[in-house]
């Protein structure tokens, strides 16, 4: 089926939650890092329809703060992965800008050294699209650290309780450089946020499949833009408030 999307409302900044490698994995009777090594390919291929259709931002959840706890075999391979497909030459080749967003200094060396590479060789890339790679992060994470970097700044006096407002706390967070996500999809049948920018996604669009994400296809993406192209985004107006604000 073709989707009639809307040239001029792609989107700006669509967040990920790649779920489904395991189930994937299983299902083909495959080691469950398997399945992550085709959700590593299918976010590249997904990344690329992006850039092509004018996406700005891509935020992909790729290991969780949480995802410390699974065994360390798993940890492991995602680690090893991610080093393996962070590839300079392709970013470049196609105006690709590498960011992270997580605790960064909990990763093994291998993966910071390998993330450092990327980020700088890609920073100065322009026009296209950011490609942000969320390791080791989660909103409690960074709401924490926002807050006792926030308590610190008031007990040396450098903080008034009058300075902080809504501008302050998105300059506190690791998503600073970015609008916040228009479209959250998750694949993978779940219908929950999993400690993934909680903050940011007070009036993000969400869409939920049971498409394993390995198997979620530029077509499926398609889907889920059309579907988000149908929403009426109030931002807490009347319906007719903003029939009136688009006339
Ligand atoms: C969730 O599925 C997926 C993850 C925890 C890992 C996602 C990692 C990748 C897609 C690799 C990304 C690679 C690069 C280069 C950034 P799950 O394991 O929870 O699946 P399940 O619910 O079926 O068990």
């Amino acid at each position: 089926m073709e989707y009639q999307l809307d040239k001029n409302q792609i989107p700006e900044h669509i967040a990920v939650i790649m779920d489904g490698n395991g189930r994937w994995a299983k299902a083909k009777g495959l080691p469950r890092s398997a399945g992550h090594a085709e959700g590593g390919t299918n976010l590249r291929r997904i990344a690329e329809v992006c850039s092509k259709l004018g996406v700005k931002y891509l935020t992909a959840y790729t290991f969780s703060t949480e995802n410390w706890n699974r065994p360390i075999e798993e940890v492991d391979a995602i680690m090893k992965l991610v080093v393996e497909r962070m590839d300079v030459d392709d970013l470049m080749r196609n105006n690709v800008r590498l960011r992270m967003i997580g605790d960064m200094e909990r990763l093994p060396e291998s993966v910071q050294q390998a993330f450092g590479k990327c980020m700088s060789a890609t920073e100065h890339n322009e026009g296209g699209l950011t490609l942000v790679i969320a390791m080791s992060y989660s909103s409690r994470w960074e709401l924490t650290r926002a807050m006792r970097r926030t308590a610190q700044l008031a007990a040396e006096g450098k903080l008034k309780p009058e300075d902080v407002n809504e501008d302050y706390i998105n300059s506190q967070l690791e998503t600073n450089f970015m609008p916040d996500p228009d479209l959250l999809i998750r694949t993978g049948g779940e219908q929950r946020i999993s400690n993934y920018l909680l903050w940011q996604c007070a009036y993000s669009e969400f869409y939920f499949c049971d498409t394993y994400w390995p198997d979620f296809s530029s077509e499926d993406l398609y889907r889920a833009i059309a579907v988000y192209q149908q929403r009426q985004r109030r931002f807490g107006l009347t319906g007719e408030q903003v029939e009136c604000k688009n006339e």
